[in-house]
């Protein structure tokens, strides 16, 4: 199930500069350019010719040029050149998409066109602003998006999975959660009051005695999951909004499907501490990174059991509601764009 009237993130802005990058999103090859006036671009990854990928082709110019048999694109899709003819047949041109750098990630609108409204796309604006140090990265992930959008709602398993990084039982034996719903939307939110703290925050926050920590998880469909969080030594104030003496993190997620048993996972982690020292910002990195390798591993076991079992019953169990209550959203919304996409058709 692929929700397509959103803007999805397609690639690092890093991973798009002179070279076409071909990228599956939503069961769709795309190629993502610049040209060389810097313009980003975003085609279906077929040649209207013998349906070679673009993305084996370069950049020319201002076009895109096939690497078989030499057409040109330019950057609305409209084939400019055909080598030894003057003709250009009137079909011969490939569909474009929307796509805007921001966030220094690049996102794409793959729905309906006259729909894409930039205004949108999810703030992630940790990422480029200069009062936090943060760093964005890409994971290929062999499971469906569901799977990720369900881990990150339900954080006791980091008691479990990420034991030498970011997580310790306290997660999930002194915690108080709260689970809000609205209709586009769901926070969870965890405090572990007096506990000790995990390894990570240990080695970046220099903690020596128990700490006040929160996770609160802000998750938008169809995919994107906005964490606020870190610690201060017990006692600070934290819960009533005295964050001081401690750390404060933002992880931010946002995936995109690649095919029903895929998925593009960009995600990055911001601090708002000591926010010009980038080997500081690399050392937080790192363990997240060490932590979300770890969850890539659960991720594909449990699509191939998925792949195997197909919809057998699962067991629910009380930290599932925020993972519930998202998967409620997303069969809703699912249903009303296909109920929108019929009554256009008609
Ligand atoms: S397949 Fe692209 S030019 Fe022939
Ligand atoms: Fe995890």
């Amino acid at each position: 199930m692929f929700l397509r009237n959103y803007w999805y993130v397609a690639a690092l802005a890093d991973e798009v500069r002179d070279r076409p990058l071909g990228r599956m999103i939503l069961g769709e090859p795309v190629v993502l350019f610049r040209t060389a006036d810097g313009a980003l671009h975003a085609f279906e990854d077929r040649c209207p010719h013998r349906r070679l990928p673009l993305s084996m082709g370069k950049v020319v110019g201002d076009a895109l040029q096939c690497h078989y048999h030499g057409l040109r694109f330019d950057g609305a899709g409209k084939c400019v050149r055909v080598p030894g003819q003057d003709h250009i047949p009137h079909n011969a041109r490939v569909r474009s998409y929307p796509v805007i750098a921001r966030y220094r990630w690049i996102w794409i609108w793959m729905g309906e066109e006259t729909l894409a409204d930039p205004k949108e796309i999810c703030d992630f604006h940790w990422l480029d602003d200069p009062d936090w140090g943060a760093k964005p990265a890409y994971l290929h992930v062999d499971a469906n998006w569901q799977l990720i959008v369900d881990n990150l709602l339900d954080l006791t398993h980091l008691a479990f999975v990420h034991e030498t990084t970011i997580g310790n039982m306290a997660l999930v034996e002194h915690a108080a959660v709260k689970v809000q719903r609205a209709p586009n939307n769901v926070v969870v939110t965890r405090w572990i009051i007096d506990q000790p703290a995990p390894p990570t925050f240990v080695k970046v926050g220099k903690f020596t005695g128990n700490v006040d920590r929160w996770q609160i998880i802000d998750y938008t469909p169809p995919a994107f999951l906005r964490l606020d969080v870190g610690a201060t030594p017990t006692g600070a104030g934290a819960p009533d909004g005295r964050r001081v003496g401690g750390i404060s993190m933002r992880n931010l997620n946002a995936i995109t499907p690649e095919t029903e048993t895929t998925s593009h996972y960009f995600w990055g982690q911001a601090h708002d501490f000591d926010v010009n020292n980038g080997e500081l910002t690399n050392k937080i990195f790192e363990q997240i990174r060490t932590a979300f390798l770890e969850d890539v591993a659960v991720f594909s076991a449990q699509q191939r059991n998925l792949d195997i079992f197909g919809d057998a019953p699962q067991v629910d169990i009380a930290a599932d509601a925020g993972t519930i209550a998202a998967r409620r959203i997303l069969s809703r919304l699912h249903d009303e764009e296909q109920a929108a996409g019929r009554v256009a058709a008609e």
